[in-house]
């Protein structure tokens, strides 16, 4: 019977640290599920063959990840593939209402879709993360609104976060699993 922790790595690459808070919502999740849990950035990473469980967290720029992760991404694609992986992103796709937005927002970037072929995740997930109007130019202002983006600020849905660590908890096995689907 195994009796130690499932361990899980979390990596991220985040511009202005909204995706890392969801990265480390992530691990807290997992972390009360009875996983030992180890979150870094890509420059950080870890050495992979640890772990039981990786998941690869990026913000979104440009319909692609951010370099720092596809750049680990594919240098370790061959480890990557071998391992229980999760990959999720975070940018505007989710936030997008709409016949035309909900379709732009389900449509996986083309680039990030190669990514997640070369690692075989058994998820990716996007969540929506944080576009502030300050900043952004008005061709890119017009286009969000166009795609029926309504609102600027913080656009996190922590609810669909939860159930989605609770997803990959209940995928690993994790002893307390259940009991957070209950509080999700
Ligand atoms: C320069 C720039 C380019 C962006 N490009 C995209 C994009 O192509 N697709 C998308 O869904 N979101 C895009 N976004 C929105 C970001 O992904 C979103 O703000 C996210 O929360 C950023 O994560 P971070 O705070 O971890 O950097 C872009 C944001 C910036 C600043």
């Amino acid at each position: 019977m195994k009796t130690e922790p499932t361990r899980i790595a979390i990596i991220y690459a985040t511009a202005q640290g909204s995706t890392r808070d969801i990265a480390e919502f992530i691990g807290a999740e997992l972390t009360e599920c009875g996983a030992t849990v180890e979150l870094s950035d890509f420059e950080h990473a870890p050495e992979l063959s640890r772990f039981d469980g990786i998941i690869l967290g990026s913000a979104v720029h440009n319909r692609d990840f951010l370099p720092a992760a596809t750049a680990f991404i594919r240098t370790h694609r061959a480890e990557l593939r071998r391992s229980d992986v999760w990959m999720f992103s975070v940018g505007l796709g989710p936030a997008l209402r709409g016949p035309i937005g909900r379709r732009v927002g389900n449509t996986v970037p083309k680039k990030i879709a190669a990514l997640c072929e070369t690692v075989s995740p058994w998820d990716y997930r996007p969540f929506a993360g944080h576009y502030e109007r300050v900043g952004v130019s008005w061709q890119a202002r017009t286009i969000y609104r166009l795609l029926g983006g309504a609102r600027y600020g913080d656009l996190r849905n922590w609810h669909a976060i939860r159930t989605w660590s609770t997803m990959v908890a209940q995928s690993l096995g994790l002893a307390n699993a259940k009991a957070a689907n209950i509080h999700a």
